[in-house]
């Protein structure tokens, strides 16, 4: 974690050159390879450790954390330098994937955020490159919820149940890579009722963790 720690700074310096021009967006946002090439060569050393060298289909929270770091530390080391934002939704891009594991990568403008959302069955992991994000969780066995703030360096790997909420509530940019396993193909979106209970009011079969709006079907009260 030290490389990564020890690059926040230089990360810093080309997120707000890159946010002074919002909205210009890569090729690749339009794209949307299977893996980006310019990333898949980067991520042998860490599938050597956590991915072919093992048997399991599943990768786990830790697994898919190392992931995250891993290319993080390739990103801040200037060896994919092509995160851009967007000031209308959060950019992302998909960095790699093979049958186990994709890997993105994300942007959040300030004020930019999720909805109260699962994985459809995968577990995940990011990572926080630069900036902070403040991540709602919600405990629907206890009906609880808790916050906490991710700082640059710091990671988080959570399993197949996991339900949250994530924003940048601060005034600068924040970037993130993001892992899961199995590939996602299905996302649920919640909100909470007054009763503080977990209410679907959305789900998307879909691949990307920001589907697109016609992806998005809206359950309604009393639907199947
Ligand atoms: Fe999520």
């Amino acid at each position: 974690m030290g490389k990564l720690e020890n690059s926040v700074d230089l990360w810093h310096t080309r997120i707000h050159a890159s946010a002074s021009a919002p909205g210009v967006l890569s090729d690749l946002s339009l794209t949307r390879p299977e893996s980006d090439p310019r990333m898949e060569h980067l991520m042998s050393p860490v599938r050597a450790t956590t991915g072919a060298a093992r048997s399991a289909a599943l990768l786990n929270p830790i697994d898919l954390l190392e992931y995250t770091r891993f290319a993080g530390e390739e990103i801040l080391a200037g060896r994919y330098p092509f995160v851009r934002f967007d000031p209308d939704e959060r950019w992302h891009q998909r960095l790699y994937r093979d049958r186990r594991v994709d890997l993105w990568l994300i942007s959040w403008l300030p004020g930019q955020g999720t909805q109260l959302h699962d994985h459809g069955g995968s577990s995940g992991a990011f990572t926080v490159l630069s900036g902070e994000l403040s991540e709602a969780t919600y405990r629907p066995h206890t009906r609880s919820q808790s916050e906490q703030v991710h700082l640059a360096g710091t990671g988080f790997g959570f399993g197949a149940h996991y339900i949250h909420d994530v924003r940048n509530v601060t005034d600068r940019p924040a970037v993130s890579v993001h892992a899961y396993s199995l590939p996602l193909e299905r996302m649920n979106f919640y909100d909470l009722n007054e009763s503080g209970e977990l209410e679907l009011v959305a789900t998307a079969v879909t691949d990307d963790p920001e589907p697109a709006p016609e992806l998005i079907r809206e359950v309604g009260i009393g639907a199947a």
